[in-house]
């Protein structure tokens, strides 16, 4: 095994070359990947053509599919979603805000897989900040405000048939998103908690997905998340992913929150998503 990891010099993310994804990959090929993914949490996986059963595959090998709630999945297959914009498309850039995803989820997923299909000739950048470094870095003060409180997660702001993605703006884009009701459920995570796997501390969401905190009001939650977000989100604790084709990233939701950018007006972008879950706690 020639698996050669390098780090992207920013808060997280690194490129890992020295292995084919659209072949099955050799058991220690998995074990050092997984490795590499809980140490960077972003990993970036340059020439890859890889087709929807390759993307499958190399998800399998880190955990069971996620459920995907609210988009459709792409025609053929249970588990890919595809993320995209046509050419002419003018709503709002889908995911253009910090999330981690599914957070309303009792197990949100562990990971997510994204596959580039059609990539612009410039923007689309896709951004990720690293929640452990936001963590470690932030003031004593405001951490001890956080530690210890459960946030209340819910997709209603989303997903919801009025939500941001509702009836009306699903309408009129080339994604297939299906609000739904069902996004109005709330589910409850503590807002500074260890990994899954590694046991490090980090913040785990944002203001957005979440939309309150259990045990204080609502006047006192906005102000305390407001903070956190102008914290969580800095430019210092920030890696900017640019994509080329034949390319796959692998994230890990736990560590980081990401969020989608514009600057590609006029061109085409489709990526194919997997998610991978996580085990319940
Ligand atoms: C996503 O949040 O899954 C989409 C990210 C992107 O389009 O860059």
């Amino acid at each position: 095994m020639s698996l050669e990891v390098t780090p992207s010099g920013q808060a997280c993310g690194a490129t890992v070359q020295g292995v084919d994804l659209t072949r099955p990959l050799t058991a220690e090929e998995v074990g050092a990947i997984r490795a590499a993914w809980l140490q960077y949490h972003v990993l970036v996986f340059p020439d890859q053509p890889m087709s929807d059963d390759d993307l499958e595959r190399f998800s399998l090998n880190f955990g069971p599919f996620g459920d995907d709630p609210f988009i459709a999945p792409i025609d053929g297959r249970e588990h890919i979603i595809a993320v995209k914009r046509d050419a002419d498309e003018k709503g709002p850039i889908f995911a253009e805000a910090w999330h981690t995803d599914w957070s309303f989820q009792d197990v949100p997923p562990a990971g997510t897989c994204l596959c580039a299909v059609t990539i612009p000739p410039e923007g689309g950048d896709t951004l990720f900040v690293n929640q452990h470094l936001a963590l470690e870095k932030m003031p004593a003060e405001l951490r001890r405000k956080l530690e210890g409180k459960r946030a209340i997660h819910s997709a209603a702001g989303a997903y919801a048939p009025d939500g941001f993605y509702g009836t009306e703006d699903s309408a009129t884009r080339s994604m297939d998103i299906r609000p739904s009701d069902e996004a109005n459920a709330t589910m409850t995570h503590l807002i500074v908690r260890p990994h899954p796997e590694t046991g490090q501390l980090g913040l785990y969401g944002c203001v957005g997905y979440i939309v309150g905190i259990e045990g204080i009001t609502q006047e006192e939650a906005n102000p305390l998340l407001a903070e956190m977000y102008a914290w969580q989100t800095r430019e210092e604790f920030q890696f900017r992913h640019k994509w080329q084709p034949n390319m796959l990233v692998m994230w890990d939701n736990r560590s980081v929150l990401h969020s989608a950018s514009g600057g590609y007006e006029g061109h085409a972008r489709e990526l194919h998503r997997t998610t991978i879950a996580d085990k319940a706690a």
